[in-house]
């Protein structure tokens, strides 16, 4: 039985491909619920998807996965870690490690408690009234907790959570990272809030068409290589991107007749994340081999496009007059610096899905060391929003007025995420260590854009990021593609930079 274990790689590519099939058929009904539904049709909707949902975790913890995986870890396959058969296996024994430690009951459990305390919150945020959402909130911590004692962890339960959707992170590391970058982003933000500087936010606070608003940003995701022979843009109530097959991948925005950047933006920014799917090695297709890295990862290409591209002045070169063209009562009057600066405007704000570049980040470093602290029982639920608004005021150097304001904007923790919001800072630090280092390996690559060539930098990530699917985690990835373990320095360098040339600090 020497090829034991060929037949076994066999099997499971099978039964991964079989999982990976009924997961896109959901993906499909989600994208038409999210864009085109009629709202009678929830019900059944719900009905259909709980079914895959239902079938594809029957088929994920068949026991006889967990027999091949056996085999395969003792083969000779191992012998390289990252050949396709090493690394389909690893991260498939992470998946199906995942489904199987968790108990179906805490899984119904889990379901039951986060529909009510999305319900609940949603009323709860309206009123303003935290000691509402509260009982919920204090369940959400304790099935959390539970997971990750199921799931194991070797420092802390949040580092079980982080694995979720950042695999391979630990709390430790993040955090290290993460405090680096908080002094130096604090000292950022309060020399920028100093500053006399200030754009003038008119020049894009104004009534645009929507269908010239679309036309402008399906033309800048086509240039940029977003693929329109296998994807399209559609509008839907919170922009995403699905990825429904090899040649099959969506992305939403929504518009606003009065703000050119928000549609923009985000058009840019699912870009981003569609060029990734649509980069991803078809020949691997419904295995991890064929799949992105994680949230981080995914995180960075949206990021990339949207900011260090999109916001960046080489990109206005090129797209200004373009704009000026398509919307000339607006912008015929305006200069590309003036332009420049109103989309870059950085100012402490509540909201953290309103944030500009700069303060983002600040965000999400608040929610990490929030979470952190009430999974070690340092902070206690109830003291939560005072330990929010303490924070706050220390980072952003305003209070929050309202806890709808502060700890219960986001969505996150009524439907039981917890150690999601670090994926978003990961993402942007993610990013801006690629981007210098793609900015070391392409001569003038700034320049390129300024006469709208991204062909280069789209390459680059294809070859770099995109065609490796899951081969290394993402702490390995950026080591591999950089030369250099993830630092908040590029990130800092690349802000300084920008910001400092923008609002004239010294
Ligand atoms: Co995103």
């Amino acid at each position: 039985m020497s090829n034991n274990h060929q037949e076994a790689y066999k099997e499971l590519i099978k039964r991964s491909r079989e999982v990976h099939l009924i997961g896109s058929c959901a993906s499909v009904l989600h994208w038409d619920e999210q864009t085109n539904m009629p709202p009678a049709g929830s019900e059944y909707r719900a009905e259909q998807s709980a079914y895959l949902a239902g079938l594809a975790h029957s088929k994920a913890v068949d026991p006889k996965i967990g027999e091949l995986l056996d085999v395969l870890e003792k083969s000779p396959y191992m012998n390289d870690e990252y050949s396709d058969e090493a690394v389909n296996t690893r991260e498939i024994r992470h998946e199906y490690d995942k489904e199987v430690k968790i108990p179906q009951e805490l899984v119904e459990e889990i379901t039951r408690v986060t529909t009510i305390s999305q319900a609940v919150w949603i009323e709860a945020r309206k009123e303003n009234d935290f000691k509402k959402f509260l009982p919920h909130l204090e369940k959400v911590i304790k099935l959390n907790l539970q997971v990750a004692e199921h799931l194991g962890y070797k420092k802390e339960p949040y580092d079980a959570l982080l694995d979720n959707y950042e695999p391979g992170a630990t709390t430790e590391s993040t955090g290290k990272v993460f405090d680096g970058f908080r002094s130096e982003l604090v000292d950022l933000v309060k020399a920028i809030g100093e500053s006399s500087k200030k754009p003038n936010m008119a020049i894009i606070e104004q009534n645009y068409p929507v269908d010239r608003q679309k036309l402008f940003g399906q033309s800048a995701s086509a240039a940029i290589g977003y693929s329109f022979q296998a994807g399209r843009l559609d509008i839907s109530a919170h922009p995403f991107t699905t990825g429904l097959g090899p040649k099959d991948t969506r992305i939403t925005t929504r518009y606003n007749p009065n703000h050119l950047g928000q549609a923009f933006f985000g058009t840019m920014h699912e870009s981003g994340h569609g060029i990734y799917d649509q980069g991803l090695d078809e020949a691997h297709h419904g295995t991890p081999r064929g799949d992105s890295v994680s949230l981080g990862i995914h995180e960075s290409q949206s990021r990339m496009w949207e900011n260090l591209v999109g916001r960046g002045k080489a990109f206005w070169k090129h797209f200004f007059p373009r704009a000026q063209q398509m919307f000339p009562e607006n912008l015929s009057n305006v200069s590309l610096d003036d332009f420049y600066f109103a989309i870059n405007d950085v100012r402490p704000s509540l909201i953290r899905v309103e944030a500009d570049e700069v303060t983002y980040n600040l965000h999400i470093l608040l929610r990490f060391e929030m979470e952190r602290s009430f999974l070690r029982g340092e902070v206690a639920a109830k003291d939560i929003p005072e330990a929010w608004n303490e924070k706050f005021k220390s980072y952003f150097g305003i209070t929050p007025p309202t806890d709808a304001d502060g700890c219960m904007q986001d969505i996150h923790w009524p439907a039981g995420y917890i150690g999601y919001f670090p994926t978003y800072t990961l993402g942007n630090l993610y990013a801006a260590q690629f981007f210098a280092k793609a900015k070391d390996d392409i001569r003038y690559l700034e320049d390129q854009f300024a006469v709208g060539n991204f062909s280069e930098l789209f390459q680059w990530l294809r070859s770099n990021i995109h065609v490796h699917g899951k081969k290394y985690r993402a702490e390995k990835l950026v080591e591999v593609v950089t030369g250099k373990p993830l630092s908040h320095k590029p990130a800092m360098d690349y802000l300084r930079q920008k910001f400092g040339e923008l609002y004239d600090l010294k």
